[in-house]
Parts: C-alpha cells; sequence; structure tokens
C-alpha cells in the first residue's frame, strides 16, 4: 500500500511529466494517465476503501491535493502551449493584402451595364445630398397620371402607350407604369419638404422598335423646398453630367418643351463631344418645375413649396458612356454581349476611386 512518501514521489513525477509535455497531444497523453479513468491518481481513489478507517480521512486528503496540484499544473501547461501554437500559426499563416484579389467563379459573372450605371448615379446624388427613393411596377392610374396633373382626356396619356391591367371589379385599373415620376407623388404624399430624392427604376411602354424597348430604365430626380429655382435644376444637372461622363466640360441645351407635371418644362440636350461626336446634341432627359397643381394634388402648399424634378433615361446614358451601339441587346440576355459591356463584380463605383473604375 501506497505511503505518503510514495504519494509525494507521485505527485513529483506527475508535476515533472507536465512541464515536460512539449505539445498539447503530449500534455492530455499526461492528463490521462493521471488523471483519467484508469489514471494513477484514481487508481488510489480507489483503494481508499481497502484502507483501516483510521488511515482512510488522511490518506483521502493527500491524494486530493496531488490530484488539485496536477490538475492546477495541467491546466497552466494548456495556456502556455496553446499560446505558443497560436503564435506558431501566426508566424506561418501570414495573408498578404497587397496581392490581387482571386476572384475564383464569382469572377465569371458580369454586372449589367444598367446595373452599373444606377450605382454610379446613385453614387453621384448621394454625394449631392440626395436619397433613393423607390416605388412599385404596377402602379395606380392615379398615380401615373391623374396626381402629375394628366387628367384621363389629357393627350399626354396618347404619348404614354401603357400596358394597362384588366380592371378588378370595383376596384382600381393598374398599369405598368410609364415613367419614374408616379415616385415624385408618392414621396410628396408621405414626407414634408425639404425633399431631395432619385428614383431609378424600371418602366414600360407599349413600344419596341431599334430604339425603343418595351421595359427601359429612368432615374427621377425631385427637389422640394421653398426656395429651390430653375439655378439649382440647372447647376444640379451640369454637376451630375460632368461626374457621370468623367469630363470637367460639358454643354448643356435646354430646349423648351411640356409635361403636364412641371411648368416651365424643358428637354436636356447635352454636346455630345463628352462622347466624341463633336458638333452633335443628345437629348438625355425631361425637367422642369414642379406644377403648383402637383404640389396641391399632394397635400403641399404651392404657396409656400416649390422645386424642381427631371427624368432621363437610364439605358439611353449607358449607351452613350460605354458606347454601346443597340438598345435591344441589353435585354437580350446574351452572354457574350454581357462579358463584352459588363462590369466585374469589383468595379463599385465611388467618387474618390474614379466612377467607371
Ligand atoms: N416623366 C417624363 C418622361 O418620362 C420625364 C420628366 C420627369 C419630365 C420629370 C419632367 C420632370 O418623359
Amino acid at each position: 500500500m501506497s505511503t505518503i512518501a510514495d504519494l509525494s514521489k507521485l505527485e513529483s513525477d506527475l508535476l515533472g511529466e507536465v512541464s515536460a509535455a512539449g505539445d498539447l497531444v503530449a500534455l492530455d497523453g499526461v492528463r490521462v494517465s493521471a488523471l483519467g479513468k484508469k489514471g494513477r491518481v484514481s487508481e488510489l481513489m480507489s483503494k481508499l476503501g481497502a484502507l483501516p478507517p483510521e488511515e482512510r480521512k488522511s490518506f483521502g486528503q493527500a491524494v486530493n491535493t496531488v490530484k488539485q496540484k496536477v490538475t492546477e499544473a495541467l491546466d497552466a501547461r494548456k495556456g502556455i502551449l496553446e499560446e505558443a501554437a497560436l503564435q506558431a500559426r501566426l508566424s506561418t499563416e501570414r495573408a498578404d493584402i497587397t496581392l490581387p484579389v482571386r476572384l475564383g467563379p464569382q469572377g465569371e459573372g458580369r454586372i449589367h451595364p444598367v446595373s452599373q450605371v444606377m450605382d454610379e448615379l446613385i453614387e453621384i446624388f448621394a454625394d449631392l445630398g440626395f436619397k433613393v427613393a423607390e416605388g412599385p411596377d404596377i402602379e395606380t392610374d392615379e398615380n401615373n397620371f391623374d396626381k402629375l396633373n394628366i387628367p384621363a382626356d389629357h393627350p399626354a396619356r396618347q404619348d404614354h402607350d401603357t400596358f394597362y391591367f384588366a380592371p378588378k371589379e370595383g376596384g382600381e385599373r393598374m398599369l405598368l407604369r410609364t415613367h419614374t415620376s408616379p415616385v415624385q407623388i408618392r414621396t410628396m404624399m408621405r414626407e414634408k419638404p425639404p425633399i431631395r430624392i432619385i428614383a431609378p427604376g424600371r418602366v414600360y411602354r407599349c413600344d419596341s422598335d431599334q430604339t425603343h424597348t418595351p421595359m427601359f430604365h429612368q432615374i427621377e430626380a425631385l427637389v422640394i423646398d421653398e426656395t429651390t429655382h430653375m439655378g439649382h435644376l440647372k447647376w444640379t444637372l451640369e454637376e451630375m453630367i460632368k461626374a457621370f461622363f468623367e469630363v470637367d466640360e460639358v454643354k448643356m441645351r435646354f430646349r423648351a418643351s411640356h409635361f403636364p407635371f412641371t411648368e416651365p418644362s424643358m428637354e436636356i440636350d447635352i454636346g455630345a463631344e463628352a462622347i466624341g461626336k463633336p458638333g452633335k446634341w443628345l437629348e438625355i432627359g425631361g425637367c422642369g418645375m414642379v406644377h403648383p397643381n402637383v404640389l396641391k394634388n399632394c397635400g403641399l402648399d404651392p404657396d409656400k413649396y416649390q422645386g424642381f424634378a427631371f427624368g432621363m433615361g437610364i439605358d439611353r446614358m449607358a449607351m452613350l458612356k460605354y458606347g454601346i451601339p443597340d438598345l435591344r441587346a441589353f435585354f437580350s440576355g446574351d452572354l457574350r454581349w454581357l462579358k463584352h459591356y459588363g462590369f466585374s463584380m469589383l468595379d463599385v463605383p465611388t467618387l474618390g476611386g474614379g466612377l467607371s473604375g
């Protein structure tokens, strides 16, 4: 039978083994051989019962003390070895963050030029303090026309070759929005001025030829407060066009026009030298000061509030900026086209980094 002297030898043996363990696996071996079910300390515990009662207590306590010391030593050694293992990994597994990104399969995908241009425009307008507003593609007649000062018998309705849904019984007749202007209405019904939003999105017109597709994209802008005037409209457009085409100077021309929801109304042309066609003008959208009736229709007092709006064709702008000749190819889903004209997912447009990367 073990004596107290044997016990202290066992203790110093075990502590020696613990501090000699060179790695976590070896340390766990020591733990099992000491404290495991059949370990040396556990075995002593199981022999307690065979001792005469007067020795049992003190021997039991002595074994427990050994067990406690060994446990503490194991924990301390484990901490040291874990730290050493971490340091070893850190010194071998170095990441060189200057290496180019390996794209893997995601690199095969392409961002569509329309998405790229939308992101570029959002970036430009965010910098000017605009926020993005959205509305649904399926709109009410009221938001798409009536509230925009286009009553049922207005000739402008015929300009928009509208896709209507079959009227629901007793319900409103829904349609596919023909422009992004209903987002103006939704915004003014929801928010009080000052308002400064852009609304990029899909629009639909029953029209299809080389330069028209039944679905295309627009970006709308709306600014309403108490003092906004045409000068602000012009400045905003100029800044936007310069930033978008990434040029320092741009020639712009406003042509008198008519939209029921703006007064006065203008069409916006840009000098095509910006895109290498000197002497030519290109129409990119419509704009004007928001018509007092539209403000009234949205519950805003036209004697107090005023502002401007514009709407532009995003697809058109993508064609101009990136030299893409055929509009229909935008929506044909041809992968070869997308490989050629699309953008890498890493070409996130930023003003600082240059919009088109
Ligand atoms: N909604 C008009 C269109 O689709 C463009 C526009 C927007 C004109 C805002 C003036 C103000 O043609």
